[in-house]
């Protein structure tokens, strides 16, 4: 019922295909933090790198772009070998991302920023495969998470249940033992973690202990 997808962003750089074997098969999901400077204060990484690491993982490539023009880079992404690309909301032209990512094949998502209300992504929540609530503001990892954005998710949730979509909804920024029951009694089913995960000497270990920590807060009959 849960995934895990661990962040990139907190890993070697200089050792990305190690990095993807550390987690080897506790993660469901690899998350891959693409930042342009610009949406956000931080540079990382784009297609070139996700095609490199195209070869060394066959786990879905859960690609997050914090950037002002996704649109101009989902090809890119897709023919690099991205399963899915996330998009923000707060960038805008959502329904032309979101249909040019289905044109190209991809999966795709719609993120929102702790401060990003909820009736922002609302309209699209029938058309996306992803909703992703950040539980940091974006641009780096090992931030504090923000507790404040709970209520947000609880609602996406609600919306999501009470129209039987299958979106599946995420939560990024701060995610460890501590804050994983938080989210998913919340109603979060996707959890990216990068320093709790990449920070760990265990990287594997991390991401069992953090989706175990998850489960208990599943409600019941929802743990596989
Ligand atoms: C933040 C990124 C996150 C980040 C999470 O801008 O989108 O994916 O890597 O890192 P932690 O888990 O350390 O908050
Ligand atoms: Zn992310």
């Amino acid at each position: 019922m849960l995934k895990i997808a661990p962040s990139l962003l907190s890993a070697d750089f200089g050792g990305l295909a190690e990095a993807v074997g550390e987690v080897g098969t506790e993660a469901d999901w690899l998350h891959v933090d693409v930042m342009d400077g610009h949406f956000v204060p931080n540079l990382t990484i784009g297609p070139p790198v996700v095609k490199s690491l195209r070869r060394h993982s066959g786990l879905y490539f859960d690609c997050h772009l914090m950037m002002t023009n996704p649109g101009d880079y989902l090809e890119a992404f897709r023919k690099a070998g991205a399963d899915g690309c996330t998009v923000h909301v707060e960038v805008g032209g959502t329904p032309a991302l979101i249909e040019q990512a289905r044109s190209l094949g991809l999966r795709v998502g719609v993120a929102a920023n702790p401060d990003t209300p909820f009736e922002a992504y609302a309209p699209f929540l029938e058309q996306v495969d992803l909703v992703l609530c950040m539980t940091v503001f974006p641009g780096f990892s090992g931030q504090a998470f923000m507790a404040e954005v709970l209520p947000k998710i609880e609602r996406t949730r609600a919306e999501l249940d009470r129209r039987g979509l299958p979106a599946e909804l995420e939560v990024d920024g701060g995610i460890d033992e501590e804050t994983a029951p938080l989210v998913v009694a919340a109603g979060a089913r996707v959890l990216v973690a990068g320093s709790a995960v990449f920070g760990d000497e265990r990287p594997w270990d991390a991401a069992r202990r953090i989706r175990e920590a998850g489960e208990k807060a599943l409600p019941r009959g929802q743990v596989d």
